[in-house]
């Protein structure tokens, strides 16, 4: 990542959007927010709504499709640990499904396998950008009338054949932490919603369960995306798309480097787009790489070493090692390497050829 590349050229406007917030005074639920969610709404064709994180985005979700204690939510093992915690904190059971070896992803034919009468939903993510196969989690939710939540905290402007990720289940989550191919300035989530009622169910939620602030419905959070954060959030919005392009095109000279002489390469399904909010590829000897990577100075680091089906904290779910063993060789081999939309195509060779090096 190379955070002040990207954001020194839109500096000016970041600095007159902080200052316009602190000219108004109004910090929370205030005019930046409502106009972040307008602008979202309509590039997705959905209602939206902000809220403090892309965890709380998740909780908010699963809260709003009435999704609780008794449900299981069916989910992938590879991701980061807010997907599945979220899912245990509105009372519920993750159920971990293997992924696809290809794209990282839920693997539709293994989460089929998972499914029980408990079956509440199906939780997807999109992972590393690149969307989860929606057209066949959507065929299998409607063949089984279950919900179907979109984890898209790293794939803002990712595309499916079926359409944009966000735009296809019942409710999205987006993240704007600051290293997101999205980001913010800091903690910042969202929800995107299929129904304007499912969209006032999470505004009643992200405010203690309150529409007015007099009457308390039921019990809810204090989860807001701030002014200042929308502020800033509004003046990247028109650069994402040039952003994700920038991010693919690195992509593609890592391809024509030749780092898939050495390590297994991410894929792109056919229709798909990815928005690369991280480069993961794959090697038996990946500690090697990162280590002499490293030792040149260029960051690459592991991204869920521990499938969340093997995290301590579900043990008591009675998973062992080899149950899902695509998403364990991926936990074992996967490499984030350099990713960002400043990088130049020396920048890439540089790294391939440093990789080529370490493995001799
Ligand atoms: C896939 C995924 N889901 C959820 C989250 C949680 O987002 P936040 O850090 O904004 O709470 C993240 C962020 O790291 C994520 O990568």
């Amino acid at each position: 990542m190379d955070i002040q590349a990207q954001y020194g050229p839109l500096r000016d406007r970041v600095d007159a959007a902080i200052k316009s917030v602190v000219d108004t005074g109004r910090f929370i639920l205030g005019p930046e927010g409502e106009a972040l969610e307008t602008e979202v709404g309509e590039r997705l064709g959905r209602p939206a709504a902000g809220v403090a994180n892309g965890t709380d985005a998740l909780v908010i979700a699963l809260r709003a499709l009435d999704i609780g204690a008794g449900d299981e939510v069916i989910t992938t093992p590879y991701t980061f640990y807010a997907t599945a915690e979220a899912i245990a904190r509105v009372g519920a059971t993750p159920v971990f499904a293997d992924i696809d070896a290809a794209t990282y992803c839920l693997d539709p034919a293994e989460a089929q396998k998972k499914i029980t009468s408990a079956t509440k939903a199906l939780l997807p993510v999109h992972i590393f950008g690149h969307p989860a196969a929606m057209g066949e989690l959507m065929e299998l939710a409607g063949a089984h009338g279950l919900k179907v939540v979109e984890d898209a905290a790293q794939s803002f402007g990712a595309v499916t054949p079926e359409g944009e990720i966000a735009t296809l289940g019942d409710i999205a989550t987006f993240s704007f932490f600051p290293t997101k191919n999205f980001p913010g300035f800091g903690d910042g989530g969202m929800v995107v919603c299929a129904t304007e009622e499912l969209a006032e169910r999470v505004r009643r939620l992200r405010f203690h369960g309150s529409k007015d602030k007099v009457v308390f419905t039921e019990v809810g959070y204090n989860s807001r995306l701030d002014d200042l954060q929308a502020a800033v959030i509004r003046v990247f919005l028109p650069h994402l798309d040039d952003w994700n392009a920038r991010r693919a095109e690195a992509a593609a000279w890592y391809a024509e480097e030749g780092l898939g002489d050495h390590m297994v390469l991410p894929a792109v399904g056919q229709g798909y787009t990815h928005t690369y909010h991280l480069y993961v590829a794959r090697s038996t000897r990946r500690e090697a790489i990162r280590d002499a990577l490293r030792e040149q100075g260029i960051g690459a680091a592991v991204y869920y070493g521990i499938p969340m089906h093997l995290q301590p904290v579900f043990a008591g779910l009675g998973y062992s090692e080899g149950d899902l063993p695509i998403a364990e060789e991926c936990a074992s081999t996967g490499l984030a390497l350099p990713m960002h939309p400043n990088l130049t195509r020396d920048d890439v060779g540089t790294v391939v050829s440093a990789i080529a090096a370490a493995l001799g």
